[in-house]
């Protein structure tokens, strides 16, 4: 049994946690910062590091106090190395090191996303090798063939917004704040699915890509008309992303390699809207319909910690000059979509 300390910082939430090899969360530390990035609407990647800065260290603290540890106990540091938001990357990463380095314990660099595409695993321990992994977050909305730790193969992409930036900038139209997702959510309950008329991007088309643009500037001209409610715009979007998400998904269980389950996770698997439809879609493919608890869900160091604890096990651990990494596919073969440019 191994005992590993995980970090994340790569967008606006620093967390730190102590996971074991054998499945348990000894502790789990984190903290926003959406009080911070209110004013501006949106994340800022300098108030972002700073923030870092001055949270991880004793966040670690509080981590390991929690899970009755010293540094000297913990078999390996797990740190996010990528991708993400430069600035809290490098903090993360930085701490990670330093930590490896005094405490002399083997560094693991997590790609973030793979964090995401393991955690299934650290809730299911039946959950096995391959399964179609559905990743929709903020910054990425990817259908992967998770194959082993460290096999992917990416499926689809999103040409150009991810469904939790379509969530986001909704919420932005209507005024909600953030986070958007949870804001758009609640209203959603509240209005009529079927009210207001909007796009599905993509639906129907052969590759199984994602387009999230097109919604958002409909919603746009959906709000700037004056004649919705909020609540029926809020619902109607809704309803256009999981009509999207469902079709581009039953597109890519048609062309995944006998997956075992469906598996969703990122931060917009804790709608409630998006994890019924693809229970749904589960069932009537024959698949077990496997989501993470929502904590889990959206960031959080013990998922790091679990990627890393998978990574030490497998013996894949890192250099103290490994660097961090802006972007960094977790399938580096997957072919560049056009339109997608600017993704990692
Ligand atoms: O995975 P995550 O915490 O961070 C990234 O790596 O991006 O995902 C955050 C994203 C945000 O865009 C947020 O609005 C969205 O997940 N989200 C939701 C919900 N909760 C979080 N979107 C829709 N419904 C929700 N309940
Ligand atoms: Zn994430």
């Amino acid at each position: 049994m191994a005992i590993i300390l995980g970090l994340e910082s790569s967008c606006d939430e620093t967390a730190a946690a102590l996971v074991t090899s054998d499945r348990r969360i000894l502790s789990h530390k984190l903290l926003g910062q959406e009080k911070a990035h209110a004013p501006y609407g949106g994340v800022v990647p300098e108030i972002a590091a700073r923030a870092h800065v001055e949270a991880l260290t004793p966040l670690v603290e509080a981590a390991l106090d929690e899970a009755g540890l010293t540094l000297a106990e913990v078999d390996a540091i797990a740190a996010t190395a990528g991708p993400g938001l430069i600035g809290g990357v490098i903090v993360g990463l930085v701490t990670g090191k330093a930590l490896a380095m005094a405490a002399g314990k083997p560094l693991v660099a997590v790609n973030h996303l793979e964090g995401h595409a393991l955690s299934p695993r650290l809730a299911e321990p039946d959950l096995a090798f391959p399964y179609l992994l559905l990743l929709v977050s903020g910054g990425h909305c990817q259908l992967l063939e998770v194959r082993g730790v460290g096999d992917y193969r990416r499926l689809a992409t999103t040409i150009d917004d991810a469904a939790g930036e379509a969530f986001d900038k909704t919420a932005k139209l209507l005024r909600l704040g953030i986070p958007g997702g949870p804001a758009v959510e609640r209203l959603a309950a509240q209005g009529d699915p079927r009210a207001v008329p909007l796009p599905r991007p993509l639906v129907g088309s052969s590759d199984p890509h994602f387009s999230f643009a097109g919604l958002k500037s409909a919603v746009m001209r959906a709000v700037d008309t004056g004649l919705h409610q909020p609540a029926d715009i809020a619902a109607s979007f809704q309803q256009a992303v999981v009509d999207c998400i469902i079709d581009r998904t039953r597109r890519a269980l048609g062309r995944a390699d006998a997956p075992t389950a469906l598996v969703v996770a990122g931060g917009v698997a804790a709608n409630g809207a998006v994890r019924a439809a693809l229970a749904a879609l589960a069932a009537e493919q024959g698949l077990p319909f496997v989501a993470p608890p929502l904590w889990l869900c959206t960031d959080n160091a013990a998922m790091i910690g679990w990627a890393g604890s998978e990574r030490f096990v497998a013996g894949l651990t890192d250099d103290l000059a490994v660097p961090a990494r802006p972007r960094w596919p977790l399938d580096p073969s997957a072919e560049a979509v056009r339109g997608a440019g600017v993704k990692a």
